[in-house]
């Protein structure tokens, strides 16, 4: 008989369907809410899993389902998995890398525009039946060509990140990493390597695009916030959590900062209250690789990883690598 494996969350038919070439498959295209007890109940005797970035796989999890060989995520952040405990119990880990990068490359920089051309803010005054004349200095913003870009991060998204910038927009790129680019990497992105210090203190438009770890916690908090320029926009297309809420809140507010776009929040779906009263941000509901062809692309690459561990024993984009060995 064919692997048994639970599909979380809704998807494409088409990928249901090709999955039940392979497996066995319970899946959830009612899009119910599942609590942790109810993923436990349904995971239990599964080999594989396709998960999305609001499972929890923990240890608890891990115990309810002693024949989970595999969790393929349907996204490139995979902080919704316990890799230390998945790797403990020998459960491979897959996300979807690559399918994703320009297409959330993309909408960094539409919250990068949207937010320092005060796109949003403007909109809801001319909704609001507010606008009944022209004024000099109306919605002025800041400038994105010839600025000077930000990145925090630099892996593939950010490096496309960069692209756009230098070359679309002309803007001066420096970059703050775990490590440095090579020579070829930093002149294909036109980026300087910098100190986080400089990078804070130089950008005119940060973005964040590092992955969310506990030493990524509050990277961007009260005193990061306090070594910006005034006149800086700060983007978030990475994670929750990276950035302190309240402190963004409160620097927003008090118009230390010019504005901000977040497309991630600390606690998903829920936002910080400050955030939803402050006009200077751009809020988008973790939408960045949220376009169809890509949605599909990485519902097939988290399909790929399936079939190719369980029928084929070589998935594509392997996490904890070391539960492969012998
Ligand atoms: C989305 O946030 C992803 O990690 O793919
Ligand atoms: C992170 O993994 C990225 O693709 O930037």
């Amino acid at each position: 008989s064919k692997p048994s494996i639970l599909v979380t969350r809704a998807v494409f038919p088409e990928t249901i369907a090709r999955l039940e070439q392979h497996f066995e498959v319970e899946h959830n295209q009612a899009d119910a809410r599942w609590d942790k007890a109810e993923l436990c109940r349904r995971i239990a005797g599964k080999v594989g899993a396709f998960t999305t970035g609001g499972d929890r796989i923990d240890a608890d999890v891990l115990a309810a389902a002693p024949q989970l060989r595999i969790c393929a995520n349907m996204a490139v952040g995979y902080n919704n998995f316990d890799v230390a405990a998945m790797t403990a119990r020998r459960v491979l880990g897959t996300n979807t890398p690559d399918v994703l990068t320009e297409t959330t490359a993309d909408f960094g920089f539409a919250l990068v525009m949207a937010i320092a051309r005060r796109v949003t803010e403007s909109e809801h005054y001319l909704r609001a039946g507010q606008w009944d004349r022209w004024s000099f200095d109306m919605f002025s913003g800041s400038d994105i060509h010839g600025a000077t870009l930000g990145i925090l991060g630099m892996g593939r998204i950010g490096q496309g990140i960069a692209r756009r910038g230098a070359h679309g927009f002309g803007m001066n790129v420096i970059y703050h990493n775990r490590s440095r680019l090579s020579a070829d990497k930093e002149a294909e992105c036109k980026a300087r390597y910098v100190s986080k210090e400089e990078l804070l203190r130089d950008a005119d438009h940060l973005v964040l695009v590092l992955p969310y770890s506990p030493e990524s916690h509050h990277a961007i908090g009260e005193k990061e916030l306090a070594q910006m320029k005034p006149t800086a926009t700060l983007v978030n297309v990475a994670r929750g959590g990276i950035v302190d809420d309240a402190a963004l809140a409160k620097a927003l507010r008090e118009r230390r900062i010019a504005g901000a776009g977040l497309d991630v929040f600390e606690g998903e779906p829920k936002v910080h209250p400050d955030l939803l009263t402050v006009p200077n941000v751009v809020l988008t509901p973790h939408i960045a690789s949220a376009t169809v062809p890509t949605r599909r692309a990485m519902a097939e690459l988290a399909a790929d990883n399936l079939i190719g561990f369980l029928v084929h024993g070589k998935p594509v984009n392997p996490l904890n690598p070391e539960v492969l060995g012998a």
